[in-house]
This record gives structure tokens, sequence and C-alpha cells, in this order.
């Protein structure tokens, strides 16, 4: 149990230089028996992973490249509902202390104007005993300037300085973003996933589009209606049939 002088997790932000990732590192601490809570933030990553095994173009001073330790006491298939409440933490810790009009693309990225600002990264590790940890990477994109991102990126990316027009402090940021993260997970862990679906669907830009998704059985369109008990989002297809898309990758059209 935490102590009350060390109750928060903004408190314990370990911040290091360079590192290959940031996940590797919460990793070691995690199985080193790192509480909850336990995060690490780097100026530098050599290594950043996104999602689906692509490269995360982590620049040195530029931005929050953080990983944090969770042990939630939930079973393994409820694990991607905690992308949905980080992405709602991040949300609110950025319009709070940018005003930068950020909104949630499902699962759990957060655009501007439509493009990436920030990219969030669960991984999970299970043992014997089930789920033994998690590692919540957060990736966003602060004081990069255009120039900052190779040009594949420059029509697609966005950041805080970009979209705000002026630098945020990045570790002022970075604790309000655990914060933030504490009381969802806090919430979460209390009162289950409705109290942050509805959360989500508030900051989503997702809600009420036409979007499109690659599934194995084939390109499914529909308007986005909701998120389902299990942060499934609810796709309405031209024929009124609904569907709960689990994983994917959305095109807004
Ligand atoms: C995405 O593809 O959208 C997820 C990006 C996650 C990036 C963050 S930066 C901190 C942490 N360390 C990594 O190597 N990745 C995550």
């Amino acid at each position: 149990a935490e102590s009350l002088r060390d109750s928060g997790w903004a408190e314990r932000l370990q911040r290091l230089n360079t590192v290959a990732s940031t996940q590797e590192e919460a990793k070691l601490l995690a199985e080193k028996g790192a509480p909850e809570g336990t995060a690490v933030m780097a100026e530098e990553q050599t290594g950043g992973r996104g999602t689906r095994g692509r490269k995360w173009h982590s620049p040195k001073g530029k931005g929050i490249w953080m990983s944090v330790v969770l042990r939630p006491a939930i079973p393994l298939q409820s694990t991607p509902q905690l992308t949905l409440l980080a992405g709602v933490a991040v949300c609110s810790a950025i319009r709070k202390m940018t005003g930068v009009e950020a909104g949630i693309k499902w699962p759990n990225d957060l655009l501007a104007r439509g493009r990436k600002l920030c990219g969030i990264l669960l991984e999970s590790s299970f043992g014997p005993g089930g789920l033994q940890y998690c590692i919540a990477g957060i990736g966003i994109s602060a004081n990069l300037s255009e120039e900052d991102y190779p040009i594949e990126l420059r029509e697609i990316a966005t950041s805080l300085l970009i979209e705000g027009g002026m630098p945020v402090d990045r570790g002022e940021l970075a604790k309000e973003v655990l914060r933030e993260l504490k009381y969802h997970y806090g919430l979460y862990m209390d009162q289950g996933l409705e109290p942050i679906a509805h959360l989500w669907e508030e900051q989503s830009v997702t809600l009420g589009r036409r979007i499109g998704l690659k599934t194995p059985q084939g390109w499914l369109e529909g308007t986005a209606i909701g998120l389902g008990e299990d942060g499934g989002l609810l796709l309405r297809e031209e024929n009124g049939t609904v569907t709960s898309v689990c994983t994917g990758e959305i095109v807004l059209i």
C-alpha cells in the first residue's frame, strides 16, 4: 500500500536521457516489482515503438515519451479497456494544460484538426496467475515543429506547438497526464467502464462519423454510434446491422 506522503504518480516520475524505448525501461522496473504508477519518461528514444510493429518518431527534447506500470486485477480480455481510459486521461490533460482541441480517434489516437498528436501503446505481461502487469506507453508530440517531422509524416502528424502556437513545459504536462491517469484508472477500478465510456464519447472525434475498417471478412463501412459494454466500437451499417468492433484500424470517411 502507498503511504500518504507517496501517494502521487506524478511525484515519482523518473526522467531518463536517451533510451531505446521507455516500454523496455518500464518493463524492467515492473519485473523488479515496481509499484503501480511507476512512470519513466525519456528525452529521446532511439527505438520508439508504435502499434502494429511500427516505429515511433521520438526526437530529443521534443516530446513526452513516457511509460507507466499498471497492475490491474482484471481479466485479459478487458485490457483493451485500459487504452480507452488512457486516451481519456491524456486528452483531458492536454485540453486542461494547453487548450488545444484534442479529440480521440477510436480506440486511442489523439488528433487535432484530423492530424495525429498522440499515440498510446498498451502492452501486457501474463504469467501463471493471469495478468501480471501492463505497460501503458504514451507518446505526445509536444514541441515538434514541422521540420522535426520526416516529409512522409508532415501531412498526417501535428504537435501541441504547431496547434497551440507555443511550446509546452513537457515535465509539467507529463505530471498532469499522470494525475489524470491515476484519477481515471481509479474511476475504472471502482466503477467499471461506464463512466470512462461516457467521457470517451464526449471527447471522441469518431462518434457520429462514417468510418471504414478492414476485417478478415472484408471491408466494413458504417456510422460509429457509440461504445459497447466491452469497449468495442459500435458500427451501424447502411442496412441497420450493428457490429461491435474490438480491434483494427479505422478510417474516418
Ligand atoms: C501508436 O502507434 O500510436 C502508439 C505510439 C506509442 C509511443 C509511445 S512513446 C513512449 C512509449 N515507448 C515506446 O517505444 N512507445 C510508447
